[in-house]
């Protein structure tokens, strides 16, 4: 492993295309490797046995690609087995967790929402994290079943997504928050539907740019940043059927990219 090595990024699908684009444009010199588990998707409701499995499935990908750092692009999945990982592994392994921290600098109104799987809003790292921030602020939480499931489609049904969306959403704006914060990579790909129902005044927020900071950062004290001019090359995984995953991970990313079988 060197400076010239790649960067693994895995989530349970696509949702972590998100964090990658993040990366893509902060980094451009670096070259990444995207795995999308999407033959195991959704995480949200498995155990975290399970999901630890899993992501030591793509560590060991990863290893034998010899990456130099690995994003783990999923809340759920760093909830479940990140600590577990960076004690199994060496290399520098980041992680995510859900907004609270500038959703609860940015609140006026003192109430926050937070949509997530029901995995990540369950999980002890959750739960202590949101212990550091109650109190001074009010924090709605609403865990999603089924939105995952649609964003991994080839042709999403929009219909269905806005009315999964209307149901989550309207206890949180009954509520009066000011701020929701996406707890979940694919939800990203619903900014647009989400941003429409809850309107104007309600901020958005995510830690996908934090996420490509942080990597930047790691990287840089390692000594790890990649030194040549030359712009890095992606390419793309997937455990999900080849000829689906295509076009999914190509709506998701922007443009047709071929994907490999993970
Ligand atoms: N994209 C993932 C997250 O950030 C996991 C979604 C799922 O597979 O349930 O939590």
């Amino acid at each position: 492993m060197s400076s010239s090595s790649k960067i693994g990024v895995f989530d349970s699908g696509v949702g972590g295309l998100s964090i990658l684009e993040r990366i893509h444009q902060l980094l451009p010199r670096e070259s990444l490797l995207y795995v999308a588990d999407s033959a195991f998707a959704p995480y949200g409701p498995k155990g975290d046995e399970f999901i630890i499995q899993r992501s030591r499935h793509m560590m060991e990908f990863f290893l034998s690609q010899q990456v130099k750092a690995v994003v783990v692009a999923c809340n759920t999945a760093t909830a479940a087995a990140v600590a577990q990982l960076r004690q199994e592994y060496t290399l520098p392994i980041i992680g995510m967790e859900p907004a609270l921290k500038p959703a609860a600098s940015a609140t006026t109104t003192g109430v926050i929402g937070v949509l997530a799987t029901e995995g990540t809003l369950a999980s002890d790292k959750f739960v202590d994290l949101r212990s550091r921030f109650e109190g001074d602020i009010e924090i709605i939480t609403m865990p999603c079943p089924g939105l995952v499931e649609h964003i991994e489609q080839v042709v999403p049904d929009e219909e269905a997504i806005a009315q999964l969306l209307e149901n989550y959403m309207s206890p949180l704006l009954k509520k009066n928050v000011d701020t929701i914060v996406l707890g979940c990579t694919h939800y990203s790909f619903l900014a647009e539907q989400i941003k429409k129902i809850a309107g104007d005044d309600i901020a958005i927020v995510d830690t996908d740019d934090a996420v490509a900071r942080r990597l930047h950062s790691v990287l840089a004290q390692a000594d790890l940043l990649k030194e040549s001019d030359a712009s890095g090359e992606i390419v793309f995984y997937s455990s999900g059927n080849p000829g689906t995953q295509k076009e999914v991970i190509s709506r998701c990313w922007g443009e047709k990219v071929e994907v490999l079988f993970f």
